[in-house]
């Protein structure tokens, strides 16, 4: 395989030119938030290869994508879109310019051929919107679908329904484009692997996102985004249970000087380092020096892409700061991994696994996915695999920031973010605790008289918001942790208060399991409720025989509920979990505009729906 077979990655905003100038005739778009997206277009342009054609990859937020209709100048062109749905049926943020241009567009795309696969989650409201739009949309402005649109579900297996479309795809791609419908069984490293034997230490990368020292407190520069994070400080970090087995954590990050601003309602992401035992695990497992200097460098020197991480920089730097090496490796991952299995049923269960038959997703989902095993896990349990550890940093995906509904109100506090979160840990069927990357990382991080840490961050602007004018009345539901935002809802219309505006109705349902032990925050709460500003519904699940839970809350309520949401225009917030909670609050929503509303089913439907479109129903939630 020739350098120039192999898939590449553009930033050159003329797409078309470079496709023609490499030879190149298939290019894969993401719209990406956390990387699947763009994991999935990587494999994508490289599944291109093993059909028989060749294949890029590019972000539409690089490129003009005013370019399209051009593609139809390169014989047996095809564009895949790759595009995530996030928040609210949003576009990813490398995908908004993308979703305007089709959106306003009246270019005609005559000739273009395209299939696209959408990514989200059944959870949501508004299940794979962008993928269903880009789809529709692209046939709109005359372009040709060559494959039926893909939909990967978040909730259920990405990965199946990942492998399942694009193994029916590529054949009816090939036999559209005239092409042998046949894939070579080709393995591809992507990245050429250099050990430094000599280097200068100061031009190692440490766990930097882009420029070298860039993390060093004292040489940063605003504006700080994803790829220029902040350092800051971690100036309180407390436990926020009495007892119990579980950790919830207070903390508060200090952004002055950082000319960070924040809104109650936004999120802040914070980029977490893999815990400590485990990277020496797999250093452990795959027998390699932890100081040793590598870099991986794109094969492929057209590529705009030309590392996946930032090199050379050490192993424990690779592995601590830039690889996920705690996600469940996908099928293409174990694929690669039976290469280096000697033993003959170890190498066959990982290439079952990797296989799309029946039997195969049966295992994978069993042996992986119910099981929670990770890279190290798969390692300890097949003791023949043995991967060497470059090849693992070229295929695991990058380590994501982990984002958290702020806790107060920019208002009173402008140079603190605060956080509440759950310090995940949980067993998994094979007898071992998993523990969640971020938050066990940010429980180990409190604050001494001589010891301060710093964490990097970023804020990410929300639709979440109170209503602009003080008046309106607005009831929040936000059991667990789910009270983060509601809590810089509270200190900002408590502070309005003391500002002397005319402050509407203000209510809260939280719930919590044991009203001694997980009630979050109950002194603030309390003193909200008795400064006449708050009116607090609680409900503790597990303090009685019988489940109490906020839904049923609303349910006694529902004549105030339907008061203030159908009478008085008030706004309703819902946050914390997304699968039961949030689903269960909007049924009973949609139960009382029933009862008290008097609306026929239908009807209650639309009147939510309607508020939704308004901003006067939102929702906060994640899974
Ligand atoms: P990870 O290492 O990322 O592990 C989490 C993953 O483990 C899950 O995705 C799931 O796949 C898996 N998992 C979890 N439990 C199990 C189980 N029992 N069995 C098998 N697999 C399991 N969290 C808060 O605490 N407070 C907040 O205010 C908050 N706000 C958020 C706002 C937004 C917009 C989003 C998207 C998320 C928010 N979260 C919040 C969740 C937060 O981002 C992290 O997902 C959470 O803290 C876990 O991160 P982690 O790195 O510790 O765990
Ligand atoms: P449980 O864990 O006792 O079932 C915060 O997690 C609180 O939300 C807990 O008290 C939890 O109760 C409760 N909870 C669980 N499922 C819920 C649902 N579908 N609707 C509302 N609250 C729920």
């Amino acid at each position: 395989i020739s350098p120039t077979s192999l898939p590449m990655r553009t930033n050159d905003s003329n797409f078309v030119a470079k496709m023609k100038s490499s030879g190149r005739n298939v290019i894969v778009f993401y719209g990406s938030q956390t990387g699947t997206a763009e994991e999935f277009a990587g494999r994508l342009a490289k599944d291109a290869t093993r059909w028989g054609m060749k294949g890029m990859v590019a972000d539409p937020e690089e490129c003009d994508m005013s370019e399209l209709a051009q593609l139809t100048e390169i014989e047996n062109h095809l564009a895949v879109f790759c595009v995530a749905t996030y928040g609210e049926g949003d576009p990813t943020d490398n995908a908004q310019e993308f979703y305007e241009f089709l959106q306003n567009g009246d270019d005609q795309l005559d000739g273009l051929q395209y299939t696209v696969f959408g990514l989200g989650n059944k959870t949501y409201e508004h299940y794979n919107a962008m993928g269903k739009y880009v789809d529709k949309r692209l046939a709109e402005l005359g372009a040709t679908r060559v494959f039926e649109l893909g939909m990967g579900d978040d909730d259920a297996n990405m990965e199946d329904d990942f492998i399942t479309w694009k193994d029916a795809m590529w054949p009816k791609v090939c036999e559209f484009l005239g092409f042998e419908a046949q894939a070579l069984d080709i393995n591809m490293r992507q990245y050429k692997l250099k050990i430094h034997e000599e280097y200068e230490p100061s031009q190692l990368y440490t766990g930097e996102f882009a420029r070298l020292n860039s993390l060093k407190i004292g040489n940063q520069k605003p504006p700080f985004d994803s790829k220029n994070p902040f350092m800051a400080e971690i100036v309180v970090n407390r436990e926020l249970f009495n007892g119990g087995e579980r950790n919830c954590m207070h903390i508060e990050l200090d952004v002055e000087g950082s000319r960070i601003r924040y809104d109650s309602g936004d999120h802040v992401a914070v980029y977490p380092v893999n815990d400590t035992a485990l990277v020496n695990r797999l250093l452990e497992l795959t027998n390699e020096d932890p100081d040793r200097v590598f870099s991986l460098t794109n094969v492929d020197e057209d590529s705009s892409k030309k590392h996946p991480f930032p090199c050379p920089c050490t192993y424990r730097t690779a592995l601590s700061h830039y690889v996920d090496i705690t996600a469940l490796p996908r099928t293409h991952v174990l694929k690669e991994l039976a290469e280096y299995t000697s033993d003959p049923a170890e190498k066959e269960k990982l290439k079952l696994m990797s296989s799309t038959c029946d039997e195969g997703k049966m295992e994978y989902q069993k042996w992986i996915v119910n099981d929670v095993r990770s890279i190290v896990h798969i390692l300890e349990d097949l003791p023949s695999c043995k991967p060497p550890l470059d090849h693992i940093c070229e295929l695991l995906p990058r380590l994501q920031a982990r984002y958290y509904s702020i806790s107060s109100s920019g208002k009173l506090h402008p140079t603190k973010i605060h956080v509440t979160a759950n310090v995940l840990k949980y067993e998994t069927p094979t007898g071992r605790t998993n523990k969640g990357v971020c938050t066990n990382y940010l429980y180990k991080l409190k604050p001494e008289n001589d010891t301060k840490y710093h964490v990097p961050i970023f804020v990410r602007k929300s639709q979440f918001r109170l209503p602009s004018k003080p008046q309106t009345p607005i009831i929040m539901i936000g059991p667990g942790t789910g009270i983060a935002p509601f809590r810089g809802f509270i200190q900002e219309r408590s502070w309005q208060r003391q500002e002397g505006k005319p402050v509407g109705e203000t209510v809260l349902y939280f719930g919590c399991r044991n009203k001694a032990i997980d009630y979050l925050y109950e002194n603030e709460l309390n003193e909200a409720k008795d400064s006449g500003l708050l009116k607090l519904y609680l409900a503790f699940s597990r303090d009685q025989a019988e489940k109490v839970y906020v839904t049923h809350l609303l349910e006694q309520n529902k004549a105030e509920v339907w008061r203030i949401i159908g009478q008085e225009n008030g706004h309703l917030y819902v946050c914390g979990d997304a699968k039961k909670m949030a689903r269960d609050v909007h049924t009973a929503i949609i139960q009382i505009c029933q009862t008290e509303g008097g609306m026929t089913p239908g009807e209650a439907e639309l009147y939510v729906k309607k508020m939704i479109n308004q901003k006067r129903y939102s929702s906060d939630v994640w899974s």
